[in-house]
């Protein structure tokens, strides 16, 4: 039987154990952490992300300060309140929803965020300690939704030293830092992509497959190993005709109905990385408030 992994359930316990911290923290310091979220303009991906996290955050405790600013925004304004959050006592950490408009420069915003507010983990000097630091370090700022799919694979208990784990997707966000965090597991791991020769085969061999390339059910059934354990973290809106009506259906990277046959274990989308990505957020601030007491 394959296991279909709850990332809702996962991202619930995650979610519920920080609100209990978060208590422990007020009683103590007398405050709790404060999460600035930062929207440009109005892409609704993005829009639907940022009301999903303020909520999430609100839940557990977290006070959230909301810049929904104008898309015509420009790159010197973007920096001043940066700046200025940066320097804003209650706030500890900055989320920067991306993307950002073309006329911005992301990494130019991500690298003027005060690493240790840094709730996103995308700061070059996180990055760099994510690949340096101990596996056990508690205070990382690690990529929010990378770190969503470890904790999964740890809660379903699966031994991930030796592994080879296949990761498809060389993003900051998503492709780099899981394979720092699947190296730190001890896996034996390789980064695919779209120039990739021959992907099928280098899927097949994956006893551990995370697919976060962006492109709906690219990976197909028979390109998963019998037995291996898939991580989806796409999450594609495509049309499908329901009985001669066109309705829109999320769909991951990987194609669930045929993957589902070979896979030990899987996630679903929705349903699976997503809620993790947010409840690693929420982690995330919670770390940064606790490195400023
Ligand atoms: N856009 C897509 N994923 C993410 C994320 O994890 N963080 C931010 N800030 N923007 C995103």
């Amino acid at each position: 039987m394959t296991m279909i992994i709850n990332g809702k359930e996962i991202a619930q316990k995650l979610r519920d154990s920080l609100k209990n911290e978060i208590n422990k923290l007020k009683n103590t310091y007398g405050k709790v952490p404060g999460l600035a979220v930062v929207q440009v303009g109005n892409v609704v991906a993005s829009s639907v992300y940022v009301k999903a996290k303020t909520k999430s955050a609100k839940e557990v405790g977290i006070e959230v300060i909301d810049h929904h600013i104008d898309e015509k925004t420009s790159q010197d304004q973007l920096l001043k309140l940066i700046d200025e959050l940066n320097k804003q006592n209650n706030v500890n950490g900055i989320l920067v929803q991306l993307p950002l408009p073309n006329h911005i420069n992301e990494q130019v915003i991500l690298d003027s965020i005060d690493p240790d507010k840094d709730a996103d983990g995308f700061h070059p000097l996180n990055v760099g300690k994510l690949s340096i630091a101990n596996k056990n370090d508690e205070n990382l700022l690690i990529p929010c939704t990378p770190y969503g799919c470890l904790i999964m694979l740890q809660d379903i208990g699966i031994d991930l030293v030796g592994k080879n784990a296949v990761v498809v997707g060389r993003s900051n966000i998503v492709g780099k830092p899981m394979a720092q965090l699947l190296v730190k597991e001890s896996c034996t791991v390789t980064i695919a992509h779209s120039k990739t020769k021959d992907l099928m085969d280098v899927c097949k061999n994956a006893d551990i497959l995370v697919a976060a390339v962006g492109k709906p059910k690219m990976i197909k059934g028979d390109w998963i190993k019998k037995g291996g354990v898939v991580i989806d973290v796409g999450i594609n809106r495509i049309e499908v005709n329901i009985n001669g009506e066109i309705k829109n259906k999320l769909v991951g990277d990987v194609d669930y109905e045929e993957a589902e046959k070979n896979a030990s274990a899987i996630t679903p989308v929705p349903g699976g990385v997503g809620p993790m990505t947010i409840a690693c957020l929420l982690r995330n601030t919670t770390i940064a408030f606790k490195n400023s007491c």
